[in-house]
């Protein structure tokens, strides 16, 4: 996508070809600042601290850190450690899962002196791969947003509603709930966003809203409670979101809230979809309420909160009071018969096992 104008992925490798580069998205919407990863320590650290976050960027920033790991030591032992090292940053995104198996999967047969080289050539592969993949959903998606707003007779905007960021900054380029939204808003739909503000990262409200902003897709930030109301009020068409995990019947792991939203979705019949790229499909899971791992963070991201001051200073303030603890859920799981519909780079399908096996035929009879 673009920022200021210039095309700008999520993550790139560094000119230098010495190391890996990103958007550190901590310091979003304030700052459009990168950072270097040079070691596995620093892509490890950018992971766990969530200056690259989203599933697909997960995936592949664990990529490029194999690859810096096997920069320092290509042996089988640092191999090893390095795939352990990242496996422990983030439990929830399978994305992770599937670039360490498939990164492992490649590195471990080849000599150590061949190793290096073929870590780098996949990890761009592995990026350039999800580029093509969120393209892809992009335009499946947008079939589903041509239908809505001929549904609506073409008449207003087009109301969406999205939960925390599944745009491009959550992948390498496009995103995935997103990339239907900027594909419909370029061939000229009026679409608007209802963009949950995704306590207590702010996802939304810091990220989402910077992307839709930098490419002029009319959005409004409301506060997490605010979606069931509107869909009372008629006020939202269909709702997009991402995912870190779809079991192989369809539930759908996402950022904490998601369930709520599909809950009022359902009541109000706003269809709900989740758009995905396959290496989010955990098919080795069926019941994810009961099976995916959800991650709990520390109760400072709930009790602090940063912003930009009124003199320019970014600054973090506590909002609640001393003393009272604090549960940090990053995610929750919404089950497959509350999704109207998957998007995926193969097309859609309904949110179940029999739906996934129609676009992912090769997967029958396996786990
Ligand atoms: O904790 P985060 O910011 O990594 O969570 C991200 C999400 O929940 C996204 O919606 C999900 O990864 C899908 S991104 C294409």
């Amino acid at each position: 996508m673009k920022v200021h104008g210039k095309p700008m992925r999520s993550i790139w490798l560094a000119p230098d070809a010495q190391a890996a580069e990103a958007i550190d998205q901590t310091r979003l919407p304030h700052a459009l600042v990168t950072v270097r990863l040079t070691t596995l320590d620093e892509a490890a650290h950018a992971i766990r601290s969530m200056q690259v976050r989203g599933a697909p960027l997960i995936g592949a920033t664990a990529a490029y850190g194999v690859w810096l790991a096997l920069r320092a030591d290509a042996s089988d032992g640092a191999l090893e450690h390095g795939l352990a090292v990242l496996r422990g940053t983030r439990p929830t995104a399978v994305n992770l899962h599937w670039a360490l198996d498939d990164m492992r999967q490649l590195l471990a047969p080849l000599p150590p002196a061949e190793r290096v080289a073929a870590a780098l050539r996949r990890a761009e592969a592995i990026s350039d791969e999800d580029v093509a993949i969120n393209r892809a959903i992009g335009a499946h998606g947008l079939k589903l947003l041509e239908d809505a707003w001929a549904r609506k007779g073409r008449q207003g905007r087009l109301e969406v509603l999205t939960h925390c960021n599944a745009g491009w900054l959550a992948t390498v380029d496009f995103g995935t709930a997103l990339s239907p939204i900027y594909q419909a808003h370029d061939a000229g739909i009026p679409v608007h966003v209802w963009v949950d503000e995704t306590r207590p990262r702010n996802q939304g409200a810091q990220l989402t809203a910077w992307e839709l902003g930098q490419h002029g897709v009319p959005h409004t930030v409301i506060a997490d409670n605010v979606g069931g109301h509107l869909m009372q009020h008629g006020q939202v068409d269909l709702c997009i979101v991402g995912t870190d995990r779809t079991t192989a019947q369809g539930d759908v792991a996402n950022k904490i809230g998601t369930y709520l939203k599909a809950l009022a979705a359902k009541d109000n019949g706003v269809p709900f979809y989740v758009a995905l790229p396959s290496p989010t499909i955990d098919w080795t899971l069926r019941d994810g309420v009961r099976e995916i791992p959800i991650e709990q963070r520390d109760g400072t991201e709930l009790s602090d909160v940063t912003g930009r001051l009124a003199s320019g200073e970014v600054a973090t303030v506590r909002i609640t009071p001393e003393g009272s603890p604090a549960a940090n859920y990053a995610f929750d799981v919404t089950p497959a018969r509350l999704v109207t519909a998957l998007i995926t780079e193969r097309g859609v399908c309904p949110a179940s096992h029999d739906g996934l096996l129609s676009l992912f035929p090769e997967r029958r009879g396996r786990a």
